[in-house]
């Protein structure tokens, strides 16, 4: 594998916001709107990487009105309108399943336990639109360690919450509720993946799966499980929310290759958020480099 991307020692937390101001100004208005700011503690400190910092990334606004998030909505702007009815504290993630330690944590316990990093990541959604994302979180790897999965552990299992009171998007059937998602161990322990609780150097709003979620940035973005209470380690591979309901369209791996289309939508392009002309997307989104290896041998057309 190739070399990860060092941490730069001195960057300093609050720099991005400062050099951000005028996203970071929109986006005090859009939370202002929408009402998501949680009234709790901030976000600890955190440092800068190098992931990502040759990208531009999509502004405030554009990152936190333009989502996916079926729990409050299937259109692009609902989770923004109606993701205010989440109770983001007191929160609990269980780690379970197939490991000598498993635990429930605190949601602000597991937030100090791990040091946060800034990385900036593409996110490519099945639909054919991508955006660049400065997120805030950690590597799973380390969460996963400190669990401890037994040998039996292949694969890891990740549910959303389920309620229906607190999202109104669980009284429809558009998918077997909860959202659960799904990673091969290898996968969830490689140092790309993350648990995500910031953005723009602010705790995650609502609408992007506050108060932590997934983030696999070489997969397509349904991947990216938020909200999520429950991480269990697996035998067998989890069936999962999209494959569930759509088997022939989604695929369990759901990397991103543009040689593979998805039923729908052709996937050799993607339009930016923010841009007019479509642009190539990318074999594993861009992440080849470092991710490649984990399906050395795999047919990626039957594995899709
Ligand atoms: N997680 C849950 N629980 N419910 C969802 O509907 N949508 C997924 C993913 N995670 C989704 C989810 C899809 S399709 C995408 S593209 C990303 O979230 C979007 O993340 P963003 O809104 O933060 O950009």
């Amino acid at each position: 594998m190739a070399d990860l991307p060092r941490i730069l020692p001195t960057e300093i937390t609050p720099e991005r916001v400062y050099e951000r101001r005028r996203e970071f100004l929109k986006g005090s208005l859009a939370l202002a709107l929408y009402g998501t700011l949680p009234a709790h503690a901030a976000l600890p400190a955190w440092r800068k990487t190098a992931w990502g910092r040759d990208e531009s990334p999509n502004s405030w606004e554009e990152i936190t009105t333009y989502n996916n998030f079926y729990e409050f909505g299937t259109g692009k702007d609902d989770p923004a309108k109606n993701a205010g009815s989440l109770k983001t504290r007191p929160w609990t993630v269980s780690v379970e399943g197939e490991c000598l330690k498993p635990r429930a944590w605190d949601i602000d316990a597991l937030v100090k336990a791990f040091p946060l990093e800034e990385r900036i990541y593409r996110l490519r959604c099945v639909e054919g639109w991508s955006m660049v994302i400065p997120w805030l979180g950690f590597p799973l790897a380390g969460l996963i360690r400190q669990a401890q999965p037994t040998g039996k552990a292949k694969y890891v299992e990740f549910a959303t919450l389920h309620d229906p009171k607190q999202m109104p998007g669980q009284r429809w059937p558009v998918l077997d509720w909860p959202y659960v998602e799904g990673l091969r161990l290898d996968e969830a322990m490689h140092p790309l993946t993350m648990l995500v609780v910031g953005l723009y150097g602010k705790e995650l709003p609502n609408q992007n799966g506050a108060p932590i979620r997934l983030v696999v940035p070489w997969k397509y973005g349904f991947k990216s499980a938020k909200s999520i209470v429950r991480i269990r380690f697996v035998e067998k591979q989890p069936a999962t929310a999209w494959p569930r309901v759509l088997p022939r369209e989604y695929g369990f791996y759901s990397n991103v290759n543009p040689a593979v289309d998805h039923p729908r939508w052709s996937q050799a392009r993607e339009r930016r958020i923010g841009e007019f002309f479509k642009r190539k997307t990318e074999m594993f989104n861009g992440y080849g480099e470092q991710v490649a290896g984990l399906y050395a041998g795999m047919d990626l057309k039957r594995y899709f």
